[in-house]
């Protein structure tokens, strides 16, 4: 069940300063973040680019938490390796996005977590045959490619059906939101069966981090 399951903050190092990158991430760390997101774009796949394995690997030297790596790129196999030896934890791909069963196999073979994403629009029933074999399902609650940007209500529904089909195929699934997360939406999408929650404007963008993470716990 959703309430047993550790409620996990992952700031979005999107919303950071990149120009003091490993400034800001010492700021999560300090704040009480319990891992990081790393939103990897391609300018294909979504509207937009961001970074490539280079940077996570210098995020990986510099901070020992969990590095959550958000794929949202075309053919996102090509990438597994790199972004593994980079040093991701948990590498997420979107289920619009190439061979699903391949790539969740592939990603086991490395020995890192799997995570599966699925964008507003796409039925939530897309991903129920996968729930057993991964280890998150990131429910997108805005459309991929830009941070700061208003929680879609509709996710509130997918993530409690998601909830309900890994209550039976996956108990232990962590079910992440990403978009539009702040002090308003956590408590709903924390009710709706979501354990992990990604926030990047709400955090980053924030004098006090720490208080901003409190605020996100239930
Ligand atoms: C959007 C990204 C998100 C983004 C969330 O495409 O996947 O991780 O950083 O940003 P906020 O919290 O600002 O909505
Ligand atoms: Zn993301």
């Amino acid at each position: 069940m959703a309430e047993t399951l550790k409620i996990k903050i992952a700031p979005s190092i999107l919303a950071a300063d990149f120009s003091k990158l490993g400034q800001e991430i010492t700021r999560a760390e300090q704040a009480g973040a319990d891992l990081l997101h790393v939103d990897i774009m391609d300018g294909h796949f979504v509207p937009n680019l961001t970074i490539g394995p280079d940077v996570v690997r210098a995020v990986r030297r510099w901070t020992s938490l969990p590095l959550d790596v958000h794929l949202m790129i075309e053919n996102p196999d090509r990438f597994f390796n790199s972004f593994c030896q980079a040093g991701a934890n948990a590498i997420i791909f979107h289920v619009e996005t190439g061979d699903v069963s391949k790539g969740i196999e592939t990603l086991r073979r490395f020995g890192v977590e799997c995570g599966l994403s699925l964008n507003p629009e796409t039925p939530i029933e897309a991903v129920f045959d996968y729930l057993g074999d991964i280890d998150i399902l990131l429910v997108m609650s805005v459309h991929p490619g830009f941070g700061g940007q208003n929680f879609i209500p509709e996710s509130l529904q997918r993530i409690k059906k998601a909830r309900q089909e890994a209550t039976r195929a996956n108990p232990k699934l962590d079910i992440a939101v990403d978009g539009g997360i702040n002090d308003q939406t956590a408590p709903e999408v924390i009710a709706a069966g979501a354990n992990v929650l990604v926030a990047g404007t709400a955090l980053f963008r924030s004098k006090n981090m720490a208080d901003s993470i409190k605020r996100l716990r239930p």
